[in-house]
Protein backbone atom coordinates (compact mmCIF):
# COMPACT_ATOMS: atom_id res chain seq x y z
CA UNK A 1 0.00 0.00 0.00
CA UNK A 2 1.13 3.31 -0.77
CA UNK A 3 1.95 5.40 2.22
CA UNK A 4 -0.54 8.17 3.57
CA UNK A 5 0.55 11.29 4.91
CA UNK A 6 -1.92 13.64 7.73
CA UNK A 7 -0.34 17.13 8.38
CA UNK A 8 -0.28 17.96 12.00
CA UNK A 9 -0.94 22.19 11.79
CA UNK A 10 -0.26 24.65 14.50
CA UNK A 11 -1.36 27.87 12.67
CA UNK A 12 0.02 29.59 15.17
CA UNK A 13 3.48 28.41 15.30
CA UNK A 14 4.25 26.82 12.37
CA UNK A 15 7.40 25.35 12.80
CA UNK A 16 5.60 23.08 15.17
CA UNK A 17 3.73 21.63 11.87
CA UNK A 18 4.78 17.57 10.97
CA UNK A 19 3.60 15.16 9.15
CA UNK A 20 1.88 11.79 10.19
CA UNK A 21 2.85 8.82 7.64
CA UNK A 22 0.95 5.86 7.76
CA UNK A 23 2.26 2.70 5.69
CA UNK A 24 3.03 -0.81 5.54
CA UNK A 25 6.49 -2.23 6.21
CA UNK A 26 7.92 1.64 7.76
CA UNK A 27 9.55 0.38 10.79
CA UNK A 28 12.38 -1.18 8.35
CA UNK A 29 12.67 1.94 6.22
CA UNK A 30 12.12 4.27 9.13
CA UNK A 31 15.96 6.31 9.16
CA UNK A 32 15.33 7.83 5.85
CA UNK A 33 11.95 9.40 6.79
CA UNK A 34 13.23 10.05 10.44
CA UNK A 35 16.53 12.18 8.87
CA UNK A 36 13.89 14.25 6.56
CA UNK A 37 12.81 15.50 9.67
CA UNK A 38 15.65 15.95 12.75
CA UNK A 39 19.10 16.97 12.33
CA UNK A 40 19.58 14.73 15.20
CA UNK A 41 23.13 12.60 15.28
CA UNK A 42 22.18 10.57 18.22
CA UNK A 43 19.39 8.94 19.46
CA UNK A 44 17.73 7.03 22.67
CA UNK A 45 15.67 4.66 21.59
CA UNK A 46 12.80 4.18 24.72
CA UNK A 47 10.77 1.03 24.03
CA UNK A 48 9.55 -1.72 26.52
CA UNK A 49 9.99 -5.19 26.17
CA UNK A 50 7.76 -6.77 24.20
CA UNK A 51 8.39 -4.18 21.12
CA UNK A 52 12.01 -4.62 21.84
CA UNK A 53 11.52 -8.43 21.47
CA UNK A 54 9.20 -8.06 18.45
CA UNK A 55 10.75 -5.08 16.57
CA UNK A 56 13.96 -3.17 17.75
CA UNK A 57 16.07 -5.06 15.60
CA UNK A 58 13.92 -4.82 12.39
CA UNK A 59 13.77 -0.66 13.12
CA UNK A 60 17.26 -0.11 14.13
CA UNK A 61 18.42 -2.47 10.98
CA UNK A 62 18.17 0.21 8.51
CA UNK A 63 19.94 3.03 10.87
CA UNK A 64 23.36 4.56 8.70
CA UNK A 65 26.45 4.06 10.73
CA UNK A 66 26.77 7.75 11.41
CA UNK A 67 23.86 7.42 13.34
CA UNK A 68 24.47 6.88 17.17
CA UNK A 69 21.95 4.92 19.08
CA UNK A 70 21.23 4.17 22.39
CA UNK A 71 18.17 2.55 23.71
CA UNK A 72 16.01 2.21 27.12
CA UNK A 73 13.89 -0.65 27.83
CA UNK A 74 11.18 -0.14 30.15
CA UNK A 75 8.77 -3.27 31.81
CA UNK A 76 5.80 -2.97 29.34
CA UNK A 77 2.16 -1.85 30.94
CA UNK A 78 0.73 1.21 32.54
CA UNK A 79 2.67 1.23 35.90
CA UNK A 80 6.09 2.29 33.70
CA UNK A 81 4.81 5.76 33.11
CA UNK A 82 6.46 6.25 36.65
CA UNK A 83 8.88 9.16 38.13
CA UNK A 84 11.04 6.63 38.51
CA UNK A 85 11.15 5.56 34.60
CA UNK A 86 11.18 9.54 33.52
CA UNK A 87 14.36 10.04 35.97
CA UNK A 88 16.05 6.94 34.44
CA UNK A 89 15.25 8.61 31.17
CA UNK A 90 16.51 11.48 32.07
CA UNK A 91 19.62 9.53 33.54
CA UNK A 92 20.49 7.88 30.35
CA UNK A 93 20.09 11.09 28.32
CA UNK A 94 22.26 12.68 30.52
CA UNK A 95 24.95 9.63 30.61
CA UNK A 96 24.85 9.18 26.70
CA UNK A 97 25.48 13.07 26.07
CA UNK A 98 22.57 14.33 24.28
CA UNK A 99 22.34 17.57 22.90
CA UNK A 100 19.82 19.77 21.79
CA UNK A 101 19.87 19.15 18.36
CA UNK A 102 19.04 14.96 19.08
CA UNK A 103 16.31 12.99 19.03
CA UNK A 104 14.10 11.00 21.37
CA UNK A 105 12.32 8.08 19.38
CA UNK A 106 9.78 6.47 21.18
CA UNK A 107 9.12 2.96 19.70
CA UNK A 108 5.83 1.08 21.55
CA UNK A 109 2.37 2.16 22.62
CA UNK A 110 1.10 5.15 24.16
CA UNK A 111 2.79 4.12 27.54
CA UNK A 112 6.46 4.50 25.59
CA UNK A 113 5.41 7.22 23.90
CA UNK A 114 3.77 9.47 26.65
CA UNK A 115 6.66 9.27 28.77
CA UNK A 116 9.39 9.21 26.69
CA UNK A 117 7.91 11.91 25.06
CA UNK A 118 7.62 14.03 28.85
CA UNK A 119 11.57 13.29 28.96
CA UNK A 120 11.90 14.65 25.36
CA UNK A 121 10.17 18.17 26.24
CA UNK A 122 11.91 18.61 29.63
CA UNK A 123 15.11 17.51 29.07
CA UNK A 124 17.58 20.39 28.54
CA UNK A 125 14.00 22.24 27.82
CA UNK A 126 13.08 20.08 24.72
CA UNK A 127 14.98 18.11 22.08
CA UNK A 128 13.59 16.69 18.99
CA UNK A 129 11.16 13.63 19.89
CA UNK A 130 9.80 11.21 17.08
CA UNK A 131 7.06 8.50 17.94
CA UNK A 132 6.77 5.42 16.17
CA UNK A 133 3.76 4.23 17.66
CA UNK A 134 3.14 0.04 17.66
CA UNK A 135 -0.29 -0.42 19.34
CA UNK A 136 -3.62 0.90 17.53
CA UNK A 137 -4.05 3.04 20.68
CA UNK A 138 -0.74 5.08 19.77
CA UNK A 139 -1.49 4.66 15.97
CA UNK A 140 -4.64 6.69 16.51
CA UNK A 141 -4.78 8.86 19.50
CA UNK A 142 -1.83 8.99 22.12
CA UNK A 143 0.93 9.74 19.30
CA UNK A 144 -0.61 12.58 17.86
CA UNK A 145 -1.65 16.41 18.86
CA UNK A 146 1.57 16.62 21.54
CA UNK A 147 0.05 15.49 25.07
CA UNK A 148 2.81 13.80 26.82
CA UNK A 149 2.98 12.96 30.85
CA UNK A 150 3.54 10.09 33.46
CA UNK A 151 1.03 9.31 36.05
CA UNK A 152 1.11 10.42 39.67
CA UNK A 153 -0.47 8.67 42.65
CA UNK A 154 -3.22 11.26 42.51
CA UNK A 155 -3.73 10.08 38.88
CA UNK A 156 -3.41 9.82 35.88
CA UNK A 157 -1.06 11.67 33.72
CA UNK A 158 -1.28 14.31 36.36
CA UNK A 159 2.59 15.59 35.63
CA UNK A 160 2.99 16.23 31.60
CA UNK A 161 3.25 19.11 28.79
CA UNK A 162 1.68 19.84 25.27
CA UNK A 163 4.89 19.24 22.94
CA UNK A 164 4.66 18.27 19.69
CA UNK A 165 6.79 15.58 18.09
CA UNK A 166 8.44 15.78 14.91
CA UNK A 167 7.34 13.03 12.92
CA UNK A 168 4.76 10.28 13.70
CA UNK A 169 5.53 6.96 11.59
CA UNK A 170 2.73 4.42 11.93
CA UNK A 171 3.35 1.03 10.28
CA UNK A 172 0.25 -1.05 10.33
CA UNK A 173 2.04 -3.93 10.25
CA UNK A 174 3.09 -3.65 13.50
CA UNK A 175 -0.79 -4.53 14.32
CA UNK A 176 -0.53 -8.12 13.14
CA UNK A 177 1.55 -9.27 16.30
CA UNK A 178 -0.87 -6.87 18.68
CA UNK A 179 -2.87 -8.88 21.17
CA UNK A 180 -6.64 -9.04 20.30
CA UNK A 181 -7.43 -7.28 23.91
CA UNK A 182 -4.65 -4.11 22.73
CA UNK A 183 -6.49 -4.44 19.54
CA UNK A 184 -9.83 -3.97 21.00
CA UNK A 185 -8.68 -0.85 23.47
CA UNK A 186 -7.29 1.03 20.36
CA UNK A 187 -11.17 0.32 18.83
CA UNK A 188 -12.53 2.32 22.15
CA UNK A 189 -10.69 4.73 21.02
CA UNK A 190 -11.65 4.91 17.38
CA UNK A 191 -15.79 4.43 18.17
CA UNK A 192 -14.45 8.05 20.38
CA UNK A 193 -13.87 9.40 17.15
CA UNK A 194 -17.21 8.54 15.48
CA UNK A 195 -19.17 9.89 18.32
CA UNK A 196 -17.52 13.60 18.31
CA UNK A 197 -16.85 13.60 14.09
CA UNK A 198 -19.36 16.00 13.57
CA UNK A 199 -17.95 18.39 16.31
CA UNK A 200 -14.34 17.75 15.43
CA UNK A 201 -14.14 17.52 11.62
CA UNK A 202 -13.51 21.07 9.90
CA UNK A 203 -15.84 19.79 7.14
CA UNK A 204 -18.35 18.68 9.31
CA UNK A 205 -18.85 15.09 8.44
CA UNK A 206 -20.69 12.37 10.48
CA UNK A 207 -20.35 9.48 8.31
CA UNK A 208 -17.45 7.13 10.79
CA UNK A 209 -20.29 5.46 12.42
CA UNK A 210 -21.29 4.00 9.38
CA UNK A 211 -18.74 3.30 7.73
CA UNK A 212 -17.49 1.33 11.39
CA UNK A 213 -20.54 -0.09 11.48
CA UNK A 214 -19.97 -1.61 7.77
CA UNK A 215 -16.67 -2.75 8.20
CA UNK A 216 -16.66 -4.65 12.19
CA UNK A 217 -15.42 -8.11 10.19
CA UNK A 218 -12.80 -6.26 7.97
CA UNK A 219 -11.25 -4.63 11.06
CA UNK A 220 -11.00 -7.63 13.19
CA UNK A 221 -9.60 -9.73 10.44
CA UNK A 222 -6.86 -6.74 10.38
CA UNK A 223 -7.50 -5.97 6.26
CA UNK A 224 -4.76 -3.61 5.86
CA UNK A 225 -6.54 -0.97 3.42
CA UNK A 226 -10.22 -0.64 6.05
CA UNK A 227 -6.89 -0.45 9.26
CA UNK A 228 -5.19 2.16 6.85
CA UNK A 229 -8.13 4.38 6.26
CA UNK A 230 -9.62 4.30 10.27
CA UNK A 231 -6.36 5.45 11.10
CA UNK A 232 -5.90 8.04 8.57
CA UNK A 233 -9.50 9.54 9.30
CA UNK A 234 -8.85 8.72 13.25
CA UNK A 235 -6.12 11.24 12.98
CA UNK A 236 -7.09 13.68 10.27
CA UNK A 237 -10.08 14.31 13.42
CA UNK A 238 -7.30 14.67 15.70
CA UNK A 239 -5.50 17.03 13.52
CA UNK A 240 -8.54 19.39 12.81
CA UNK A 241 -9.29 19.98 16.41
CA UNK A 242 -5.44 19.98 17.75
CA UNK A 243 -4.76 22.56 14.62
CA UNK A 244 -7.71 24.78 15.97
CA UNK A 245 -7.28 23.86 19.86
CA UNK A 246 -3.26 22.81 20.70
CA UNK A 247 -3.68 23.41 24.15
CA UNK A 248 -7.00 22.39 24.97
CA UNK A 249 -8.13 25.77 25.88
CA UNK A 250 -11.77 24.43 25.11
CA UNK A 251 -12.35 22.65 21.81
CA UNK A 252 -9.85 19.67 22.43
CA UNK A 253 -11.43 18.92 25.14
CA UNK A 254 -14.35 16.59 22.85
CA UNK A 255 -11.29 14.09 22.72
CA UNK A 256 -11.54 13.45 25.98
CA UNK A 257 -15.42 11.83 25.13
CA UNK A 258 -15.59 8.70 27.82
CA UNK A 259 -12.31 10.11 29.67
CA UNK A 260 -13.88 11.14 33.00
CA UNK A 261 -15.65 7.96 33.60
CA UNK A 262 -12.68 6.32 32.49
CA UNK A 263 -10.07 7.76 34.53
CA UNK A 264 -12.12 7.35 37.74
CA UNK A 265 -12.45 3.62 36.73
CA UNK A 266 -8.72 3.19 35.83
CA UNK A 267 -7.90 5.04 39.31
CA UNK A 268 -10.39 2.87 41.67
CA UNK A 269 -9.14 -0.30 40.05
CA UNK A 270 -5.23 0.76 40.46
CA UNK A 271 -4.67 0.65 36.59
CA UNK A 272 -4.57 -2.70 36.57
CA UNK A 273 -8.13 -4.52 36.28
CA UNK A 274 -9.09 -2.81 32.50
CA UNK A 275 -6.59 -0.91 29.52
CA UNK A 276 -7.01 2.61 29.05
CA UNK A 277 -9.25 1.91 26.19
CA UNK A 278 -11.41 -0.80 27.98
CA UNK A 279 -12.00 2.19 30.49
CA UNK A 280 -12.20 4.31 28.04
CA UNK A 281 -15.81 1.74 26.34
CA UNK A 282 -16.91 2.19 29.70
CA UNK A 283 -17.06 5.68 29.90
CA UNK A 284 -18.38 6.19 26.98
CA UNK A 285 -21.25 4.45 27.38
CA UNK A 286 -21.73 6.02 30.51
CA UNK A 287 -21.55 9.43 28.71
CA UNK A 288 -24.55 7.90 26.34
CA UNK A 289 -26.57 7.12 29.79
CA UNK A 290 -25.96 10.72 31.10
CA UNK A 291 -27.02 12.20 28.10
CA UNK A 292 -30.34 10.02 27.86
CA UNK A 293 -30.94 10.85 31.06
CA UNK A 294 -30.79 15.02 30.60
CA UNK A 295 -32.47 13.89 27.34
CA UNK A 296 -30.16 15.46 24.96
CA UNK A 297 -30.33 12.67 22.77
CA UNK A 298 -32.83 10.96 20.94
CA UNK A 299 -33.62 7.17 22.51
CA UNK A 300 -32.69 5.96 18.81
CA UNK A 301 -29.44 7.42 19.05
CA UNK A 302 -28.86 5.93 22.01
CA UNK A 303 -29.85 2.25 20.48
CA UNK A 304 -28.01 2.86 17.67
CA UNK A 305 -24.30 3.39 19.83
CA UNK A 306 -25.28 0.82 22.27
CA UNK A 307 -25.24 -1.75 19.25
CA UNK A 308 -22.23 -0.31 17.76
CA UNK A 309 -20.59 -0.94 21.14
CA UNK A 310 -21.94 -4.20 21.63
CA UNK A 311 -20.93 -4.95 18.02
CA UNK A 312 -17.11 -4.31 18.55
CA UNK A 313 -17.42 -6.28 21.29
CA UNK A 314 -16.85 -3.83 23.67
CA UNK A 315 -19.13 -3.92 26.80
CA UNK A 316 -17.26 -4.02 29.82
CA UNK A 317 -18.81 -3.87 33.36
CA UNK A 318 -17.31 -2.46 36.23
CA UNK A 319 -16.77 -4.88 39.02
CA UNK A 320 -19.22 -4.53 42.24
CA UNK A 321 -16.98 -4.06 44.50
CA UNK A 322 -16.14 -0.92 42.95
CA UNK A 323 -18.58 1.42 44.77
CA UNK A 324 -20.85 4.23 42.58
CA UNK A 325 -19.60 7.18 45.66
CA UNK A 326 -15.84 5.94 44.86
CA UNK A 327 -16.43 6.41 41.39
CA UNK A 328 -17.45 9.50 41.62
CA UNK A 329 -15.23 10.59 43.94
CA UNK A 330 -12.05 9.93 41.79
CA UNK A 331 -13.74 12.52 39.46
CA UNK A 332 -12.64 15.15 41.00
CA UNK A 333 -8.88 14.57 40.78
CA UNK A 334 -9.20 14.67 36.85
CA UNK A 335 -7.37 17.38 35.12
CA UNK A 336 -10.64 18.29 33.61
CA UNK A 337 -11.92 19.43 37.20
CA UNK A 338 -12.57 23.31 36.84
CA UNK A 339 -13.48 25.26 40.19
CA UNK A 340 -14.27 21.91 41.91
CA UNK A 341 -16.58 20.83 38.70
CA UNK A 342 -16.51 18.03 37.13
CA UNK A 343 -16.43 18.42 33.59
CA UNK A 344 -18.18 16.12 30.74
CA UNK A 345 -18.22 15.61 27.33
CA UNK A 346 -21.43 14.92 26.18
CA UNK A 347 -23.43 13.14 23.11
CA UNK A 348 -26.03 15.94 22.17
CA UNK A 349 -26.82 15.10 18.67
CA UNK A 350 -25.58 12.57 16.03
CA UNK A 351 -21.69 12.74 15.79
CA UNK A 352 -21.93 15.82 17.96
CA UNK A 353 -21.09 16.28 21.49
CA UNK A 354 -20.45 19.14 23.90
CA UNK A 355 -18.48 20.22 27.19
CA UNK A 356 -20.68 20.47 30.20
CA UNK A 357 -19.56 21.55 33.58
CA UNK A 358 -22.73 22.02 35.81
CA UNK A 359 -24.24 17.93 35.91
CA UNK A 360 -26.56 17.25 38.37
CA UNK A 361 -24.52 14.40 41.06
CA UNK A 362 -28.39 12.63 41.16
CA UNK A 363 -27.69 11.93 37.34
CA UNK A 364 -24.08 11.10 37.28
CA UNK A 365 -24.50 9.04 40.31
CA UNK A 366 -27.79 7.04 38.80
CA UNK A 367 -26.08 6.38 35.19
CA UNK A 368 -22.88 4.83 36.31
CA UNK A 369 -25.17 1.84 37.95
CA UNK A 370 -25.70 1.08 34.56
CA UNK A 371 -22.47 0.48 33.92
CA UNK A 372 -22.13 -2.35 36.24
P1 LIG B 1 0.77 0.21 26.03
O1 LIG B 1 1.77 1.17 25.56
O2 LIG B 1 0.87 -0.29 27.42
O3 LIG B 1 0.74 -1.03 25.03
C1 LIG B 1 -0.16 -2.09 25.28
C2 LIG B 1 0.56 -3.45 25.29
O4 LIG B 1 0.85 -3.80 23.94
C3 LIG B 1 1.89 -3.48 26.01
O5 LIG B 1 1.99 -4.70 26.70
C4 LIG B 1 2.92 -3.43 24.89
O6 LIG B 1 4.12 -4.03 25.25
C5 LIG B 1 2.22 -4.18 23.82
N1 LIG B 1 2.59 -3.87 22.45
C6 LIG B 1 2.85 -2.67 21.90
N2 LIG B 1 2.99 -2.77 20.58
C7 LIG B 1 2.86 -4.07 20.28
C8 LIG B 1 2.88 -4.81 19.06
N3 LIG B 1 3.00 -4.20 17.90
N4 LIG B 1 2.71 -6.15 19.12
C9 LIG B 1 2.51 -6.77 20.31
N5 LIG B 1 2.45 -6.13 21.48
C10 LIG B 1 2.63 -4.79 21.46
O7 LIG B 1 -0.73 0.80 25.89
P2 LIG B 1 -1.47 1.67 24.79
O8 LIG B 1 -2.85 1.18 24.80
O9 LIG B 1 -0.72 1.72 23.52
O10 LIG B 1 -1.42 3.13 25.43
C11 LIG B 1 -2.06 3.41 26.63
C12 LIG B 1 -1.48 4.68 27.21
O11 LIG B 1 -1.70 5.75 26.29
C13 LIG B 1 -2.10 5.10 28.51
O12 LIG B 1 -1.09 5.43 29.42
C14 LIG B 1 -2.92 6.33 28.15
O13 LIG B 1 -3.04 7.24 29.20
C15 LIG B 1 -2.10 6.89 27.03
N6 LIG B 1 -2.85 7.76 26.12
C16 LIG B 1 -2.31 8.96 25.82
C17 LIG B 1 -2.94 9.80 24.93
C18 LIG B 1 -2.28 11.08 24.54
O14 LIG B 1 -2.91 11.90 23.86
N7 LIG B 1 -1.05 11.30 24.91
C19 LIG B 1 -4.15 9.43 24.35
C20 LIG B 1 -4.69 8.17 24.68
C21 LIG B 1 -4.03 7.34 25.57
N1 LIG C 1 -6.34 12.05 23.95
C1 LIG C 1 -6.85 13.36 24.23
C2 LIG C 1 -6.08 14.45 23.59
O1 LIG C 1 -5.11 14.21 22.90
O2 LIG C 1 -6.41 15.58 23.75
Amino acid sequence: MQNKIIEIKIPQEKSKNYPIIIGSNLLENAFSLIKQNTKAKKFLIVTDENVDRLYYDKFIKNFDNEAIVQKIVLPAGESSKSFENYKLILDKALEFKLERKDAIIALGGGVVGDISGFAAATYLRGIDFIQVPTTLLAQVDSSVGGKVAINHFAGKNLIGAFYQPKLVLADINSLKTLPIRELKTGLAEVLKYAFIEKTASLTKTSDFMEFLSNNKKNVYDLDIEIISQIIEYSCKLKADVVSQDEKEQGLRAILNFGHTIAHSIEKCTNYTLFTHGEAVAIGIKGAFYIAKEMKLITGDYFDKVIILIGQYDLNYNIPKNIEVKDLHQSMFADKKVQSGKIRFILPVNIAEVDIFNNIQEKIILNSLKNLY
